[in-house]
Order: C-alpha cells, then structure tokens, then sequence
C-alpha cells in the first residue's frame, strides 16, 4: 500500500488572543494535534510495510492489521475534527448570515435553539459535538462525539466542530464545561463555518434541497 506523509496544517494567530480562552490552552492544544499528525504518518508507514506473515495473521481480538485499523481512525479523526475546530475559532463571535442562518433557522427554529442544543450536546458528550450537514435529508444536525472517531454517521460532513474533551478547557475553566461552550460561540468565525458549509454544498450529489442544484 502506498501512502503520502500528511503535513499539519497553520491556523491564524488570533487564536492566541482569544476571550476566555487562554494562549496556553491553544498552545497546549496544538501540540495535541500535532501528536495526532505525528500518529497518523506512523501508523499509515506501518501499514505501507505490512508483510504476508501480518495480512495472514488478521484476527478480529488481536492483531497487528486490527490495532493498525482501529487506531487509525482515531488519529484521523484527531487531525480532522481540531482542523475543523482551529480553522473556525480566533473570531468575533457575532451571527451567522446568509444561507447558514437560513438554514439554522430551517432546521433548528432559531439561532439561539441550535446553540441550547449545541451546548447540551456538548455537555452531554465525552468529547465532541459536529454541526454537520446530512446529505440524505438535507439537514443540519448537531452528532454527538464520545471519541475522535465515535460516533460519525455515514453521508454526513461536519461545518462546526467543538471540542470537549477536558483539554480544551479544563485550564481555564476547571470542570465548568458550560463556561468555556459559552467561550468558544463567543470566539467563533461564523463565516469560516459559512465557508465550510459552502464547500460542503459544493460536494453535493444527492437530492437534498439545500445545495445550489436543489434550492
Ligand atoms: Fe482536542
């Protein structure tokens, strides 16, 4: 199997002047990620240089093709879920417009509906929640995340990410997790999540009612 080195990406410097969250949260944050980069590339090498004796060996309780699989997809997740996370953080807060709000407002009923169910799902998961867009019902829906790869559902692409894992807070607000969701809505770049659904729409080829060829 063939593979290509992944390379991390840079995010904006705003993210280290942030209300509410610190300059040493990110930065610790960030080495978290990079770890995930690191892992990836790893694991990705190690599969490139299975041999015949490992691809015999697969075995559902133990094997080195199982723990390669299952891991990788932790540090997959770990790299796209804080891409998403960082890119559309270091903002101003503020409100979504144009077709994002539309559709908040369509699926949701108002802004402040979608952030009391984003922020109960954040309170209510073990580590992320993804706003993200379900190409078979042509929705946006707030998935709840346990682990960087529990529990994503098929035909679905996340447009907001937050993190909620202990790290992304516990520095700055101990173990009030409602605080820092407050925090991270009051920092979020609502047109990197526009961005983000735009690009999403781009992708569509079902016969949702939300991208440009089924409006
Ligand atoms: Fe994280």
């Amino acid at each position: 199997m063939n593979f290509t080195k992944y390379s991390p990406k840079t995010f904006s410097n705003s993210l280290y002047s942030m209300k509410g969250i610190s300059k040493k949260t990110i930065e610790e944050h960030l080495k978290l990620y990079q770890g995930y980069v690191t892992k990836y590339n790893e694991i990705m090498e190690k599969l490139s240089l299975l041999t015949d004796d490992d691809y015999a060996k697969a075995n559902q309780t133990f094997s080195t093709v199982r723990e390669l699989k299952v891991e990788l997809t932790f540090a997959w997740g770990g790299i796209v879920n804080h891409e998403i996370y960082f890119f559309h953080l270091g903002g101003k807060g503020d409100e979504p417009t144009g077709d994002l709000m539309k559709q908040i407002k369509k699926d949701f009923g108002s802004l402040e509906t979608y952030k009391k169910d984003v922020k109960a799902t954040g309170i209510a998961a073990r580590g992320w929640v993804w706003t993200a867009w379900n190409f078979r019902e042509g929705r946006l829906f707030n998935y709840l995340g346990d682990a960087q790869n529990t529990f994503p559902v098929w035909e679905a692409s996340p447009i907001l990410a937050l993190d909620t894992y202990e790290h992304a807070y516990f520095i700055d607000y101990g173990v009030n997790r409602g605080g820092y969701i407050d925090s991270f809505f009051e920092n979020l770049d609502w047109n990197k999540v526009a961005k983000n659904f735009e690009d999403v729409l781009s992708k569509c080829g079902c016969d949702c009612e939300g991208c440009e060829d089924h409006k």
